[in-house]
């Protein structure tokens, strides 16, 4: 196929009027492709496949049906804010399928990294397949690929790809972001009306947290995990660090040690704050968080999550540390 090239003149969607023009541009586009067939979209609620439904549903509403697959790997409340903004606001063609325990169950006592990924990764394409083949009349697959993806797709990154599309599905492909940059996207999504947590998220790994239920997963340490991570990221937003840090998230080991709690002895997993800067993710500098900000969140996390009795801050910059913990 040929590969597709960013021309050098082409201007850096930076404010509002790019955009609407970009978005103008595309529909006309989109329309002209589609015509009054029925397009697919995998829809992860990640920033890029967000703005390419929001695109969609502007250009042809109804014609594109957006697949949510939730593989239970999902940080708290994310599935809900794709069935609130796509099923509710923008009044999408949205099918949600729960898949969690399917995911769980095929995940328990798999404690190898790469193989807790490829399972995650092949039965998202099954579950996707599954709804994609119930579906009548589909002729188009829309993708949120961006130009990074495109720059990317010859190496270093080629094991991130996780949760991308069986190859043998026979459908046109709609790509209308394969020439931005990702500031541009958010710009796109912005204009499209997206909320801003939405377009400024992190970066948000396919496999979910997964990754960062170190070891066998059980449905209790996800629980924990999920919860301790839902405080850092409220303490964060509370605290001015959102916008400021690149990705910050926590991790929790398959391990425990013995605490106190309520004058009782209270075995619990640690909780490990990751926080980084970054440009490119290939190298990752550690953000310095205020002390009274990590002692608030190691307070809420060991008071309100289950299971948890320690924080603990990782201080190990990328490299020798990568990002994610697995
Ligand atoms: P590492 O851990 O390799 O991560 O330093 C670099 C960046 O990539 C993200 N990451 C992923 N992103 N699918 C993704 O889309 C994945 O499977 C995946 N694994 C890691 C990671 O969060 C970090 O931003």
């Amino acid at each position: 196929m040929e590969k597709i090239v960013r021309p050098e003149n082409m201007q850096r969607i930076n404010n509002l009027q790019l955009a609407n023009a970009f978005i103008e541009e595309q529909v006309s586009l989109i329309r002209e492709q589609v015509k009054d067939k029925k397009v697919l979209l995998a829809l992860s609620g990640g920033v890029d496949s967000s703005v390419v439904a929001a695109l969609l549903i502007k250009a042809i509403g109804k014609q594109l049906v957006c697949v949510h697959v939730n593989h239970g790997l999902m940080r708290k409340g994310e599935s809900e804010q794709v069935i609130e903004v796509f099923g509710k606001e923008l009044d999408a063609n949205l099918i949600y399928v729960d898949a969690t325990d399917r995911f769980l169950d095929l995940l328990q006592g798999v404690s190898a990294p790469e193989q807790k990924r490829k399972i995650i990764g092949a039965e998202f394409i099954k579950v996707f397949d599954e709804e994609a083949s119930k579906l009548k009349g589909i002729s188009f697959l829309a993708q949120g690929t961006i130009y990074p993806d495109i720059l990317e797709s010859d190496g270093v990154k080629a094991h991130h790809n996780v949760g991308g599309l069986p190859e043998d599905m026979q459908f046109s492909l709609v790509e209308p972001l394969a020439l931005l940059f990702k500031d541009e996207v958010r710009v796109v999504g912005k204009a499209l009306g997206l909320p801003a947590n939405m377009v400024d998220r992190q970066p948000f790994p396919g496999p979910g947290l997964g990754v960062r239920c170190l070891g066998a997963i059980t449905r209790d340490r996800l629980h924990a995990l999920r919860e301790a991570d839902a405080i850092l990221r409220e303490e964060f937003d509370i605290n001015g660090l959102a916008g400021k840090v690149w990705q910050y998230f926590i991790a929790v080991p398959d391990f425990k040690s013995v605490g106190v709690k309520n004058d009782k002895r209270y075995e619990g997993w640690p909780a490990i704050i990751r926080a980084v800067n970054t440009v490119d993710a290939m190298t990752a500098t550690i953000e310095e968080i205020p002390y009274a900000v990590l002692h608030k969140i190691t307070a809420r996390i060991t008071a309100e999550v289950e299971g948890i009795n320690r924080v603990l801050l990782d201080l190990t910059p990328k490299p020798v540390g990568t990002i994610e913990w697995e």
